[in-house]
């Protein structure tokens, strides 16, 4: 299998979407499908994460189909227990391989450790001293971690930030800019501020307060666009118009100019709104924090740089663009910070964030973000385009109408044909699902 199209994979079982996985792109290999199937990590190996352990949580874990990123397929593992995120990440993946695929980028790994300086007698003449010293102090850094130095990070810059009227007055800010390369990078950089703070300390003359990386990691970004041709926008809505004048259940159709421009003008809401602005970034953040959590990494650090990043102008807007291009096309485009990595933490020591990473076949940090930042491009796109048109509780409605119809007792095709009916009729009840099936059977 050269493609991340697999037809018909929502439809089969269990055991058959392994079996089509164990030949995927990336070949993962079957001990690694046997991560996923009991949940990857025991207990004994949790035991030794956190503190306290007494079990495991668990989460469901989807692949999300069609996603090419860079010229590259690649499935892409998503761990989440909302419904319609793998299914609305995949179908916007399918139109947007129409269009060429997602086309991402990333800067290089850097990520920003902070010293904050405070007791300083002139924060001007400190700051200066501080420049005075920067090889020194950067060469300090440079040699605290000689594996990443290896691998080509390090030490790459300082910065000198003063805040002069402060809760307790006057302090600096030192920031370190460290090269991570393939890391998450929390603990190299920690590790390096606080390995500089004596020396810092000398030279200004005040006390290093706090030694902490920045999760607003503005240095690290990772950007996403894709096109997607107006034509393949167009779709029909099955059973949703109830207010026909005979009474009806109707079908509404949309063609792709009106989708396009309903997508643009919800994305025009986003910029201009803060209360829009952060359910629209939720929806991102819903395929953002999937493939995070599904590789190990920090959701929270990716969460707090993404929302900070979004308010970087000093009014909280949409991370992502929505507009068209000269065609008519509709063009997306997201930006953000993408602290991950695929070394340390619990992407090394958890064996289904292992095997996520091994599936996607990514060599290095910076790919696994530009996939990442690609599927929220994708889920947001999905939420608006859903909300622009036919309202999202339809997509939500089916996969629960599914839940209720096996409640009722439906199997096999049944489960899909009540589904249907109940969502046609708008009505998902538990009694209205016995009745179907009665009526089927
Ligand atoms: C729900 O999890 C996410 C959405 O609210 C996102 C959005 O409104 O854009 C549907």
């Amino acid at each position: 299998m050269t493609t991340s199209r697999i037809s018909g994979f929502y439809n089969m079982t269990l055991d058959e979407r392994r079996a089509k996985l164990a030949d995927a792109p990336a070949s993962s290999t079957p001990p690694e499908l046997a991560a996923w199937t009991s949940g990857g990590l025991s207990a004994e190996a949790a035991d030794h994460m956190i503190e306290n352990v007494i079990g495991l949580h668990s989460l469901p874990l989807g692949i999300a189909l069609n996603f090419m990123v860079n010229g590259r397929d690649v499935l892409v593992p998503m761990a989440i227990e909302e419904p319609s995120v793998v299914a609305g990440a995949s179908f916007m993946a399918k139109l947007v391989r129409a269009g060429g695929g997602f086309h991402a980028t990333t800067t290089d790994p850097l990520m920003i450790g902070q010293m904050q300086v405070i007791n300083v007698t002139n924060l001007d003449e400190a700051k200066l001293k501080l420049y005075e010293h920067k090889a020194e102090l950067l060469a300090e850094a440079d040699s605290i971690d000689p594996i990443l130095k290896k691998f080509g990070g390090g030490a790459r810059d300082l910065e000198v930030r003063i805040f002069d009227n402060s809760p307790i007055g006057g302090f600096l800010v030192v920031h370190l800019i460290y090269d991570v390369r393939d890391a998450m990078g929390a603990n190299a950089v920690n590790t390096a501020c606080e390995r500089l703070a004596p020396r810092i300390e000398a030279i200004t003359g005040g006390k290093v307060h706090l030694r902490i990386l920045s999760n607003l990691a503005d240095r690290r970004i990772a950007r996403a666009r894709c096109t997607i041709p107006v034509k393949s926008l167009a779709f029909e809505s099955v059973g949703q118009v109830s207010n026909l004048p005979n009474g009806q259940i109707g079908n509404l159709s949309y063609s792709g100019e009106e989708v396009r421009d309903g997508i643009i003008a919800a994305y025009a809401f986003a910029a201009v709104d803060p209360y829009r602005a952060a359910t629209h970034n939720k929806g991102i953040m819903n395929g953002v924090d999937s493939v995070v959590i599904a590789t190990g990494n920090d959701w929270r650090a990716i969460e707090a740089g993404a929302h900070a990043y979004a308010a970087r102008t000093g009014r909280y807007a949409s991370l992502s663009t929505w507009g068209k291009d000269a065609d008519g096309n509709l063009v997306g485009t997201l930006e953000m910070p993408m602290a991950v990595g695929i070394v340390g933490g619990a992407t090394k020591v958890h064996p289904a964030a292992q095997a996520a990473v091994k599936l996607m076949g990514v060599k290095t940090a910076n790919e696994l973000a530009e996939i990442i930042v690609s599927v929220g491009l994708a889920q947001n796109m999905a939420a608006l385009r859903a909300l622009a048109t036919e309202g999202i509780q339809r997509g939500h409605m089916s996969l629960h109408a599914r839940q209720v119809a096996i409640a009722a007792g439906a199997t096999g095709e049944l489960v899909e044909k009540v589904a249907s009916q109940m969502v046609a009729e708008k009505v998902v009840r538990i009694d209205r699902a016995e009745e179907i099936l009665k009526g089927i059977k």
